[in-house]
């Protein structure tokens, strides 16, 4: 019976017990023993390494977080923990892992895949912040997560005709704040793809107030230059209106994930075993989709790949609000 191990690294991110949930029975379903490794590369390296079985998946769909643990391992950028975690891989009998995970994991697996394991990935964060695949598991949860808060604050910023600004998560990439902020009709949105520079963001705080607005949301990811609080600061200094500011932070990591999460877990999961169980040869490929469809491109590609800017919804946010 074959053999083959998932394991989940990096940030956590809502849908990723049901790309394992997809992993294991998909490939039991194929007739496969499934292991599951504690803490992602770290697990591989302390040979915490263990089957897991169809039952272990049960009442798991439906929650944030990963049930298998994750972790940002510094250990797995040195060639003697490699060479361990891929000799406990060979002492199981195990040649084939699926990674589920973000950016850094990806490298990681590629690390992996040089120790002659073959490694199918399947991206895994919050950030949404690949170029070849046009959704990750985890960020339609997010920015769900995000449009209930910016419905809540909405309320207290209208109450007291102040600024808010919410800081989102997404590190270099906009993504976030930018769905979040078009769909919770921020007054403005603040990415790290494009500057915007203070006067401008004065100018629309004072626009809506001229209108009559009640409310001034402002949606900033966290990759933008500038600190939050020294924003906060400028702002009620130059517009003599009060501002607060509200850091997400892991609020918009955990919960229950949407369904849209859920299917896209389930589809790329399953995808991701049925690439390893059709190539006999060493393989590192990550799954995707693009437009709707589920798609496989070399892993050196994915994580290549420079993620594309909607330019179109940025503007279209500014417009509408
Ligand atoms: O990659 C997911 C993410 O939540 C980023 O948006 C954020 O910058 C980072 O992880 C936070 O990392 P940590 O969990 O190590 O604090």
């Amino acid at each position: 019976m074959d053999r083959i191990a998932v394991l989940t690294s990096g940030g956590d991110a809502p849908g990723m017990n049901a790309a394992i949930r997809a992993v294991v029975r998909s490939g039991i379903s194929s007739g496969m023993s499934v292991y599951g490794s504690r803490q992602g590369y770290e697990g591989l390296i302390n040979d915490e390494i263990f089957e897991l079985k169809w039952s272990d998946l049960g009442n798991v769909l439906h929650t944030g977080g990963t049930i298998l643990g994750t972790a940002r391992s510094e250990r797995f950028f040195e060639d003697k923990w490699i060479d361990k975690a891929a000799d406990n891989l060979k002492a199981h009998d195990i040649k084939d892992v699926v990674v589920i995970g973000g950016g850094g994991s990806f490298k990681g697996a590629v690390r992996l895949a040089q120790r002659g394991i073959s490694v199918a990935c399947v991206p895994a964060t919050i950030d949404n912040d690949f170029g070849y695949t046009d959704y990750t598991i985890g960020f339609d949860t997010a920015v769900n997560t995000v449009l209930s808060i910016i419905s809540k604050i909405r309320d207290t910023s209208s109450s007291h005709g102040r600024t808010i600004i919410i800081e989102v998560m997404g590190r270099t990439c906009g993504d976030i704040a930018l769905s979040a902020g078009l769909g919770g009709g921020a007054d403005v949105v603040l990415v790290p793809e494009i500057s915007m520079n203070i006067q401008e963001i004065v100018d629309r705080v004072r626009e809506g107030q001229a209108i009559g607005k009640l409310h001034n949301i402002i949606v900033k990811s966290e990759g933008v230059e500038i600190p939050t609080n020294e924003l906060e600061e400028v702002i009620e200094g130059v517009t003599g209106t009060e501002t607060r500011s509200v850091v997400l932070s892991y609020i918009q990591r955990g919960g229950s994930p949407t369904g849209r999460d859920r299917t896209l877990a389930s589809l790329m999961g399953a995808e991701a075993v049925k690439i390893l169980q059709e190539n006999s040869n060493p393989v590192g490929i990550a799954v995707g989709i693009h437009c709707e469809a589920i798609i496989s491109v070399p892993l050196q590609e994915a994580i290549d790949k420079a993620p594309i800017f909607h330019k179109e919804l940025y503007d279209l946010a500014f417009m509408l609000s």
